[in-house]
C-alpha cells in the first residue's frame, strides 16, 4: 500500500487575478466545473491501493483545504499546518517525519507518492498504470520521479537526463537539472535524452530523509524538531512556528534531486499539464474554431487565440487576438498571451505597494 502526499502549500500568482493570497490555484475550479484543482488530484487516487492521502499546506488555509478534503470523502482527512511556506523539500520533510515517528523500528518503510495540488492529468489510467511501475523501484530504494516528454524548451522545469533502461519505462537517472536557462533547455529539448521532471515522487519516507540527511542535514534537524514540537488539532497537525521559521528555503529538486546517486525516473505519457500560467490553461482547454476558450458571460466579434473567464460581468472583445483576459469582482487582467509569465510581477508590485 502506498501513501499519498498532496503538496498544497503554493500561491499560484501567476494565475492572479483568480489565484489570491487566501484561495490560491490549487483550491480552484480551473478545468473542471465540479473540482478544484486539489480534489482532482485526490479523485485521481481512486482505484489505487493506498492510504487516505496526507494533506500539507499552509495554516491559512486550513478551513479551505479540510472543506474540500471533506467534499472529496474525507471527512477527517489529516493535514499537516506549515506556520510559514519553505518550499518541497522541508514540506516533504515534514509529512516523511510524521508517518515514520507513527512506526515502530522493524515496519517496514512507507512508500510515499509525493504529489502536486495543482497538476492536470488527462489520462488517469495511464498516471496509474505509471505509479505501478514505479514502486517496485521504490521499494528497492531508488527515489523515482515521473517525467514527461518535453514539448517545447520551457525554463521552469527540472530535466532527467534518462539512463540505462531497468524495467520497460522506467529509467536510471544520469542527470537532475532543475530549471535550466533557455539555450540549455534548448540543447536538452533537441537531444532527445531529456524528460520534464513533473514533481511527482515516489520513495520510502525513511530513504528520503536519509537521503535529506546526506545532502541538508541543516533542513532535516529543523524540521524534525519542528515536528518532535507539532500540537495535534484534530485532524490537523501545527507545526511549531517558532522553530520552522528558521528552516531554509529549498525544493526538493535542489535539495535531493539534483544531487542524488540513486533517482530513477518512470516515463509517464498520461497528458500532464502544470497549469503554471493562464496560457497553459488556454493551452488545454476546449476551444472554439477560432481558438477561443471563453467561461462566463462573453461576447466576441473578430477575436482569436484568446483566453476570456467572466467572473461577475459581461466582458465583450472587439478585433483582438492572443489576448488573456480575467476578469474578476475587484481586478481585471489583460495580457499578451506570450507574456502572462510576468504576472507574477503584477502581484509583487501588489505586495510591495500594500
Ligand atoms: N506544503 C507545501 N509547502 N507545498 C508547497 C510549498 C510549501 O512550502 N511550496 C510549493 N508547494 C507545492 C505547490 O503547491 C505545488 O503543488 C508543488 O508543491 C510544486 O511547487 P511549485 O512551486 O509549483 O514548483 P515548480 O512548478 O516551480 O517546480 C516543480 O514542479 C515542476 C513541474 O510542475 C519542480 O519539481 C520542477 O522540477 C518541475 O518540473
Ligand atoms: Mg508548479
Amino acid at each position: 500500500m502506498i501513501h499519498p502526499v498532496i503538496m498544497a502549500g503554493g500561491t499560484g500568482s501567476r494565475l492572479w487575478p483568480l489565484s489570491r493570497q487566501l484561495n490560491p490555484k490549487q483550491f480552484l475550479k480551473l478545468t473542471d466545473e465540479r473540482l478544484s484543482m486539489l480534489q482532482m488530484t485526490v479523485a485521481r487516487l481512486d482505484g489505487i491501493a493506498a492510504a487516505d492521502p496526507l494533506l500539507i499546506c499552509n495554516e491559512e488555509h486550513r478551513f479551505l483545504a479540510a472543506e474540500q478534503m471533506r467534499q472529496s470523502g474525507f471527512d477527517d482527512a489529516r493535514i499537516i499546518l506549515e506556520p510559514c511556506g519553505r518550499n518541497t523539500a522541508p514540506a516533504i520533510a515534514l509529512a516523511a517525519l510524521q508517518m515514520v515517528n507513527e512506526l515502530g523500528d522493524d515496519d517496514e518503510d512507507p512508500v510515499m507518492l509525493v504529489l502536486a495540488a495543482d497538476h492536470l492529468i488527462q489520462d488517469v489510467a495511464a498516471f496509474q498504470a505509471g505509479i505501478s511501475r514505479a514502486i517496485p523501484l521504490a521499494q528497492q530504494g531508488s527515489l523515482v520521479t515521473f517525467g514527461i516528454v518535453p514539448g517545447h524548451p520551457e525554463t521552469g522545469y527540472g530535466y532527467i537526463h534518462r539512463g540505462s533502461e531497468l524495467a520497460p519505462g522506467c529509467f536510471a537517472v544520469d542527470s537532475f537539472v532543475e530549471k535550466p536557462n533557455l539555450d540549455t533547455a534548448r540543447t536538452y529539448l533537441a537531444s532527445g535524452d531529456y524528460l520534464w521532471n513533473s514533481g511527482m515522487f515516489l520513495f520510502g519516507a525513511r530513504r528520503y530523509l536519509k537521503e535529506l540527511e546526506k545532502h541538508r542535514p541543516d533542513i532535516l534537524a529543523i524540521c524534525r524538531a519542528a515536528v518532535d514540537d507539532a500540537s495535534q488539532d484534530l485532524h490537523f497537525t501545527r507545526i511549531n512556528a517558532s522553530v520552522f521559521a528558521d528552516c531554509p528555503e529549498e525544493s526538493i529538486d535542489y535539495a535531493v534531486m539534483e544531487k542524488t546517486n540513486d533517482a530513477a525516473v518512470v516515463s509517464l505519457d498520461a497528458g500532464w499539464s502544470d497549469i503554471g500560467s493562464w496560457s497553459a490553461l488556454w493551452e488545454v482547454s476546449e476551444k472554439d474554431e477560432r481558438g477561443n476558450s471563453f467561461s462566463g458571460d462573453v461576447i466576441a466579434h473578430e477575436t482569436s487565440n484568446t483566453l476570456v473567464r467572466a467572473d461577475s460581468r459581461l466582458v465583450a472583445t472587439v478585433g483582438v487576438e492572443d489576448l488573456v483576459i480575467i476578469e474578476t469582482k475587484d481586478a481585471l487582467l489583460v495580457a499578451h498571451k506570450d507574456k502572462v509569465q510576468d504576472v507574477k510581477k503584477v502581484v509583487e508590485t501588489i505586495r510591495n505597494d500594500g
